[in-house]
């Protein structure tokens, strides 16, 4: 069975995980993009595997939600970069709430009320790095959803305004990518990422190190390695993290995904000189560049490795474990590894609520029981949601 192609009417059901909603159709599960729960729609299908499901994108509206708007961006429809762009802002945040409730239940067995909290500063403008691909007419864009068609772009509305115009004015040669970084000073960082001769090369054209101030403190660091990508992103979740994590004078505790450290260095101020704080992270350069930006805290030390190797060796039984996984999410191997030393209590910060809920129930199986979570909207238009645990003993 092969619908590719077909456009089908459907009613469409509950949001999912992704970006789109279920409906259900001669007995098949159609995941739906671009429409709403309780729209009737037609729906073009864009991707058959056969097998129970496939993939259909929204084309007409028959009957809309009331929560329906128009996009800001005039090729939402195309490009992949964004998901919710025709639903109100707070109807986004309301769909991403009812996402993380779900994976949590259904992959957790925790019924837990879920409210997607805004950041200062509205759906638009918030986006500070941004990765384009030149197309076939040397067009910088970004591509198609689930495809490698690019979409060229003239401007784009979540982006930190002005930020892309350089890169978007230009013509590039086909298949380079560039990576843009808009820094906390207000200054563009663009390297250019191409494969020339089977070789990926990397050239730095403007800027190079970033500048932040977040959790009280100034860093620099390299441009293109981490740091959240809302403006507000990394102050609000150190602030949130320090206020869990509480670690007492003197203790030791441990940051695991550490990235430059940004909550290392909440974790180090917490336990003071007498302390002990252990960041983990597999980045040399943004452990090189921790350990500059962090310098003036002798209680923190560094491991530059990956924390499924380092934590095997790692002495001592923490009080605090901060862990912030990349999108694949710690895994059961790491989970145990934490659980075998019995912190008193784990802060998890997480990009995805999926991932989240699986680590969770691998803790909860250990002992633990969440205790407090907060989810955000640090990025607005898309399905993405970062979510924030607090687990205890
Ligand atoms: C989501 S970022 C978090 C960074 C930091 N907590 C922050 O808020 O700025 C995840 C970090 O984990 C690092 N990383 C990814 N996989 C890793 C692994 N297996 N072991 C150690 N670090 C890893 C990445 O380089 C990245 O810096």
């Amino acid at each position: 069975m092969n619908w590719l192609g077909r456009t089908l009417e459907a009613e469409v059901g509950p949001v999912a995980h992704g970006g789109h909603c279920v409906s259900r159709v001669d007995g098949r599960v159609v995941f739906v993009r671009h429409a709403l729960p309780g729209e009737v729609v037609l729906a073009e299908v864009t991707e058959d595997k056969g097998g129970s499901y496939c993939r259909a994108d929204a084309v007409k509206v028959l009957e809309p939600a009331p929560e329906r708007v128009e996009p800001p961006c005039p090729v939402a429809a195309e490009c992949g970069g964004c998901d919710w762009q025709h639903a109100t802002h707070d109807f986004q945040r309301e769909l991403k709430s009812r996402v993380v409730a779900e994976q949590l239940s259904r992959l957790a067995g925790i019924e837990w009320p879920v409210t997607v909290e805004a950041l200062p500063g509205g759906p638009l403008g918030w986006r500070s790095r941004v990765r384009l691909i030149a197309g076939k007419d040397g067009r910088a864009g970004l591509r198609a959803h689930h495809s490698h068609r690019v979409v060229p772009l003239d401007g784009c509305p979540i982006a930190v305004p002005g930020a892309l115009d350089a890169v978007l004015s230009r013509r590039w040669r086909p298949d380079t990518e560039v990576e843009v970084t808009a820094d906390g000073d207000g200054r563009t960082h663009v390297r250019e990422l191409s494969v020339v001769r089977g070789k990926r090369r990397a050239r730095q054209l403007a800027g190079g190190t970033a500048v932040q101030n977040a959790a009280g403190r100034d860093w620099k660091f390299d441009a293109h390695g981490f740091w959240q990508v809302h403006p507000a992103a990394a102050g609000m979740f150190a602030q949130v993290v320090g206020e869990w994590a509480g670690a007492s004078s003197d203790a030791l505790v441990w940051d695991l995904y550490a990235g430059v450290g940004l909550f290392a260095s909440v974790l180090a101020g917490q336990v003071g000189p007498g302390g002990e704080v252990v960041a983990i992270e597999s980045g040399r350069r943004a452990v090189a560049d921790g350990e500059v930006a962090l310098a003036d805290l002798p209680q923190l030390s560094w491991r530059c490795g990956r924390v499924e190797h380092v934590l095997r060796d790692l002495p001592g039984r923490p009080e605090v474990v901060v862990l912030d996984p990349p999108r694949s999410g710690a895994g059961r191997a790491v989970v145990e590894s934490i659980v075998e030393r019995a912190p008193a209590r784990i802060v998890y910060v997480a990009c995805d609520p999926a991932a989240l809920a699986r680590d969770v129930a691998t803790f909860t199986g250990g002992g633990y029981r969440l205790e407090r979570l907060r989810a955000f909207d640090a990025f607005p238009m898309t399905h993405h949601v970062e979510c924030i645990a607090l687990l205890s003993r």
